[in-house]
């Protein structure tokens, strides 16, 4: 009898849960958030752990046509011309799948590898996979020592990663040795040095308005608890550690070069979006769970859609290119 698609997902999922992994550690005590101060792995594992069985919700994932356009949209901007689709993609820092999940269900790949730091994402990214029949194994794995093979991959992404990785460069170095000769690697959504620093600000005032104004009796309905507003305030702490680098792209670009890659190329976007992106982002994280809905959710990317049309129509071409938002990045290891 021929395994059905969810059959070969299922015990793929069950080949991946009996590599040797550690448990997910959601609830960090305030000792391991100090000693995390001091250890930005240890961070990583512990912020993200701890945000793993939320973090679709907080940052309004989805894997129907609205997030499967969204990924679909960041690799065609950088590698749009390639013929799709790869037959074994790896995706680093997979978070709970976001990326290669969407990418997959785009048509990019067909099989995947879902590998992160943090135990909790890679289970959550393994059940999201489950969920959606798609033929997926995973693993717990730093970036910088990639679990896997010379030559395995035809692909390999990542999302909002690279920025968490202390030695980039080392860890495109391992992409290249993991690639097949001839193989790409995509990176998208890392915060640009500019666009961070403008990021930032904004956050930090929607957050203080945010949890300042829902003080009021009137809007008691809108404050989270406090013990998950100071659960946050603890995770924010580890923000700071978590969050290593900012990229001016022509850098990026270099560092991708000096790893051994070829026909790289960077490229940037939302300016005008990430005006808008981060105080409606940070204002649903700031409010209670499952309080703003579907409706909000599609009125934000409704206007994050149409910010980014303009940013991408008008203001790409008068912007320097450092100063938007987000940078994407794509090479080739050199040798087919
Ligand atoms: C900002 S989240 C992005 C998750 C997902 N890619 C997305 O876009 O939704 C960054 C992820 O990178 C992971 N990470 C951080 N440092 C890492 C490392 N050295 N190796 C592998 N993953 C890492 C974190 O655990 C986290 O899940």
């Amino acid at each position: 009898m021929t395994a059905s698609p969810d059959d070969r997902s299922r015990d793929r999922a069950v080949d991946a849960s009996a590599v040797d992994d550690p448990a997910p550690h959601p609830h960090a005590t305030e000792a391991e958030v100090e000693a995390a101060l001091k250890d930005t792995k240890l961070a990583q594992v512990l912020y993200h752990d701890w945000e793993a069985e939320t973090y679709d919700e907080k940052w309004s994932i989805s894997y129907d046509e609205r997030c499967i356009d969204y990924a679909r949209g960041r690799f065609d901007a950088v590698a749009g011309d390639q013929p799709l689709p790869y037959e074994r993609a790896l995706e680093l820092g997979c978070g709970t799948g976001f990326f290669l999940l969407n990418l997959m269900q785009g048509g990019v790949a067909k099989t995947g590898s879902v590998t992160d730091l943090s135990p909790g994402m890679v289970k959550v990214a393994l059940r999201n996979a489950e969920n959606l029949g798609l033929p997926v194994d995973g693993r717990v794995a730093d970036a910088e020592t990639i679990p896997y093979e010379d030559d395995t991959f035809d692909l390999v992404v990542g999302h909002a990663v690279l920025h968490h990785i202390p030695d980039v460069e080392q860890s495109l170095r391992e992409v290249l040795r993991v690639l097949k000769p001839g193989g790409r690697f995509v990176f998208a959504g890392e915060p640009t040095t500019v666009g961070n620093f403008y990021a930032r600000w904004l956050g930090r005032l929607t957050w203080e308005a945010t949890t300042r104004i829902t003080r009021l009796p009137a809007l008691a309905d809108w404050r989270r608890p406090q013990a998950e507003l100071d659960e946050s305030s603890r995770a924010a702490a580890l923000e700071a550690v978590v969050d290593l680098h900012t990229f001016d792209p022509t850098d990026l670009e270099k560092i991708a070069e000096s790893a051994g890659a070829v026909e790289v190329h960077a490229e940037t976007e939302e300016f005008a979006a990430a005006l808008l992106g981060w105080p409606v982002r940070t204002f649903e994280a700031a409010v209670p769970e499952g309080k703003l809905g579907w409706g909000w959710a599609r009125f934000a990317f409704g206007a994050w859609k149409n910010l980014s049309w303009v940013d991408e129509n008008v203001l790409k071409h008068v912007v320097p290119r450092g100063l938007f938002y987000n940078v994407m990045i794509t090479g080739v290891k050199p040798g087919k």
